[in-house]
């Protein structure tokens, strides 16, 4: 190839000086060129050769430019005098890094020759990866391009084949990458479900020799070297086609040696237009060196090669390839490639990528104009013809042993059957989390097969954490059920998005406090009953001397008086109070005291409607820290993270963790205090509550966490099966399978029933009520026989004596069933008064104003 652009060179009208400037096209071909003085040198073709040669081009200072050792590890700053005249390939792996995250893989499989260049290129492809947060699974190394043969190739592929990544990247050079793909032909690996990328090797050999597309490279995507069309290019083409007769294609490689040779041409031009000559001087080092059969001391330092080089860096012209120039990093302008498609009779091109903006299906120069846009959105490529023929994307990878059943671990439950249960001995398991990952497979675009492996030894549930290891060691493919996402669980294998919450909660025995007969007293404190009497008395003292002088209501005998301060305070309670306040004085206290009585009522009212009806519940435990202080044994449930989490976050000693296993263990627990609290996920509690109802989740959930499904780690499916969840989220599809295995039913003791009032709560005032009442009675009953006997005294009937009790009772009766007299009444108290002044007795029957 090198001789081919020499030739190119020299037919070139235009050359300026082609004759005159000796230019070593190989070094290791020929090495009397590095015995000839030499100011430039085109090549080495291999990077690897470049790593070499580059050193020496240092110690001459001659520039070495390449167009073909594109190795993105030859650096400028290890190798100054080595100049890369095609874009490096760090822009083809950025390039292929990118269309792999265009088509959302995240795992890549790499095959490559174990040489300097390949090899770095591949490293190179692993770091543009990961910043997609891709990564490359497994790298099959191939003997280097001379020696590699067809076993080797066969050994590796194979063992590609067992890889779960189908998107493989083939990074070689043409004999080891035409080889790799007739083996993967024979061995079925260019059949749909593979995606194989390679660099530009292919659209190189297929540009020279079009004839190679053969059946065993349909449907892979390759990139070339992007050139802009133009009229210069095309009358190239046209010169080149009529001097080889049509028998070579022309790459883009040839047209950038092209471009190199001119770019030569050009700095030796503007060197020498400097005024700087063509001078060699002895290397000392080399001569003390004593190069033997290398001839080194025939080496010789190039005075100008600082000048040349930079003059080289500052190359500004259009070429074959497009605008030429040097970034000062030396990297090319603009590097850009094409995205094509092989196909059955040659390829087609799909796109484009560009460093400026990513992929496109408009030639990148088109986009040189419009601010760069990277986003993804503003990424686009035409459809493709996969391998197998087929346009649909590929998924990228298998279900790993060569799509074999996925052993997929489910535990055994002993509790709380409803998430997941072993049909009555069978292998059959279903319940709320299977219905859940069944429907979410379902909503895949490929089967998966599967089977249920139960796991637990059915006496007790097993250990979770457990299940979870061996999805990591590979005895599962995947663990199902009601696993908590937990720290140490996703740090070995990787979850499906959370499909229903699940938070450690407490959960306590309760007392339901309204059932209380004294509850009527609870709105106040002792000290507020205390108070507001004493005010009731105050305010009826102060409104008796503000209205005695001047309102009759508030006058009258002490006794009277006495009563009327009473009743007229307490009567203001319910704004009951009959005396009218005359004096203004009187009314200001009265207004501003029933406002303030208006308050205490209904402050008494709402206080006594809550006590009553909400459900005020009394427990030592109060929420997680209160449970933590108590001291007091704590259940959790058997096989579950919940105990790990108290012990190593919540530092609660293991001996106070008390392992239950069922529901009903729960409750029996807790109801004969072997345990003052269980801690258990929400789903878990919820369910119990339902059934139990002495019991009541005390403060608030104390972590935040979901359940979800194992996967090992970086698996794919995880992914997929993240967003079907995410899908039966958001159509309501996990709610009604929620609904068919979780429903709460209500518990039987509470419901409508706890709404009510019972007689307990109320008794306290009933009896307070019907205790007054007895002893009225019984006072009037003293005060009314007390009035009988002095009447019949007074009476003095004879034949009272002589009468029978039952007339006795009779009478009685009578006495009391008659109208007291009032103004009897009051004539008997004006008598008394009169006898206490002397005056007459009275025998008249009167009443006692108590009664
Ligand atoms: N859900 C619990 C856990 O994942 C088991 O009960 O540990």
């Amino acid at each position: 190839m090198m001789s081919m652009q020499i030739q190119l060179f020299l037919v070139d009208a235009n050359c300026l000086y082609p004759c005159t400037i000796p230019i070593s096209v190989d070094f290791l071909a020929s090495s009397a060129f590095m015995e000839t003085d030499t100011v430039a040198i085109i090549g080495p073709q291999s990077s690897g050769t470049a790593h070499i040669l580059s050193h020496l081009a240092n110690e001459l200072q001659v520039p070495m430019l390449s167009f073909t050792a594109l190795d993105p590890m030859l650096s400028p700053l290890q190798y100054p005098y080595f100049i890369q005249t095609a874009p490096s390939d760090l822009f083809q792996m950025i390039a292929v890094a990118d269309i792999i995250s265009f088509y959302g893989w995240r795992e890549v499989v790499t095959i490559y020759s174990d040489d300097d260049h390949n090899r770095n290129g591949v490293t190179v492809l692993g770091d543009q990866l990961a910043e997609r947060l891709c990564k490359i699974t497994y790298k099959a190394v191939l003997p280097p391009d001379p020696t590699v043969t067809e076993n080797d190739v066969r050994a590796e592929l194979e063992k590609v084949q067992q890889m779960e990544s189908r998107v493989i990247v083939l990074h070689a050079y043409t004999k080891t990458g035409l080889l790799v793909f007739n083996v993967a032909k024979r061995l079925g690996m260019m059949e749909s479900g593979y995606v194989w990328f390679t660099t530009t090797w292919l659209s190189s050999i297929l540009d020279s020799n079009s004839s190679l597309v053969a059946t065993s490279i349909q449907g892979v995507l390759a990139l070339r070297l992007h050139t802009p069309d133009s009229k210069r290019k095309a009358d190239f083409s046209a010169r080149w086609n009529s001097l080889s007769n049509g028998t070579i294609g022309l790459n883009p490689y040839g047209l950038y040696a092209y471009d190199t040779v001119w770019m030569i041409a050009r700095a030796v031009k503007m060197f020498l237009d400097q005024g700087n000559n063509v001078s060699f001087s002895n290397d000392t080092k080399l001569n003390n060196v004593g190069g033997g059969a290398l001839n080194l001391e025939a080496l010789s330092i190039f005075d100008g090669g600082k000048q040349l080089l930079s003059s080289v860096l500052q190359t500004n012209m259009n070429g074959l390839t497009g605008p030429i120039k040097f970034n000062p990093d030396r990297s090319l302008v603009h590097p850009s490639y094409d995205v094509i498609n092989v196909l059955e009779n040659g390829y087609r091109q799909i796109g484009y990528w560009s460093n400026y903006s990513g992929l496109s299906i408009v030639p990148p120069e088109e986009l040189y104009a419009k601010p760069p846009n990277r986003s993804s959105s503003n990424q686009h490529l035409n459809s493709v013809i996969w391998p197998g023929g087929t346009s649909n994307k590929p998924r990228g990878w298998v279900f790993p042993n060569n799509g074999k059943q996925l052993r997929i671990g489910v535990p055994r439950r002993v509790g709380y059957r409803d998430f997941v249960e072993q049909v009555n001995g069978t292998d059959i398991v279903h319940g709320y989390c299977i219905d859940v990952f069944l429907a979410a497979i379902k909503l895949l675009p490929y089967a998966v097969p599967h089977k249920f492996v139960l796991f637990g030894n059915g006496h007790e549930n097993p250990s979770y954490n457990e299940l979870v290891n061996m999805v990591a060691a590979d005895v599962f493919d995947a663990a199902v059920g009601d696993i908590a996402i937990v720290t140490n669980r996703t740090k070995i294998v990787d979850f499906t998005q959370p499909y229903i919450e699940s938070g450690l909660v407490v959960v306590a025995p309760v007392r339901n406090m309204n059932s209380s007969p004294w509850a009527f007293l609870r709105p106040f404190t002792p000290l507020m009953w205390a108070v507001t009497g004493v005010f009731f008395l105050i305010v009826g003292v102060v409104v008796w001397i503000l209205e005695h002088r001047i309102n009759d209501e508030f006058r009258g005998s002490p006794r009277k008086q006495v009563m009327t301060i009473l009743w007229f305070s307490f009567s203001t309670m319910f704004f009951a109070h009959r005396e009218n306040t005359v004096s203004t004085l009187g009314r200001m206290v009265l207004i501003i005291w029933l406002f303030v009585v208006l308050i205490i009522n209904s402050s008494y009212t709402a206080s006594l409607t809550s006590i009553l009806t909400v459900q005020q519940l009394s427990s030592p435990i109060r929420g997680i820290d209160s449970l933590i202080i108590s001291n007091s044994p704590i259940g959790f449930q058997v096989g579950s993270f919940a105990e790990n989490y108290m012990v190593e976050e919540l530092n609660i000693p293991k001996s106070r963790l008390i392992k239950l296993g069922s529901p009903e263990e729960y409750a029996s627990a807790l109801e004969t205090g072997r345990v003052a609290a269980v801690v258990d996920e929400q789903p878990y509690i919820d369910l119990f509550l339902s059934n139990h109802c002495k019991f009541s989740i005390r403060g608030q959930e104390f972590t935040k966490s979901g359940w979800g499904f194992a996967f090992p780690r970086d698996s794919p499916l995880a992914v997929d099966m993240s967003t079907a969840l995410l899908t039966l989220s958001e159509n309501g599809e996990l709610q009604k399978i929620h609904n068919r295995w979780l429903s709460k039913r209500a518990c039987q003791n509470s419901g409508a029933e706890s709404d009510q009032l019972h007689l307990q709560s109320f008794w306290g005032l009933f009896l307070i009520c019907g205790v007054s009442c007895v002893i009225a009675l019984l006072i009037y009953l003293f005060f009314i026989l007390r009035k009988f006997k002095r009447h019949s005294q007074q009476a003095s009937e004879p034949s009272s004596h002589g009468s029978s009790s039952s007339a006795r009772l009779q009478t009685f009766l009578t006495f009391a069933d008659m109208k007291e007299d009032k103004s009897r009444s009051k004539s008997k108290r004006k008598r008394n008064n009169d006898l206490m002044n002397g005056g007459r007795n009275s025998n008249l029957p009167g009443m006692d104003p108590i009664c």
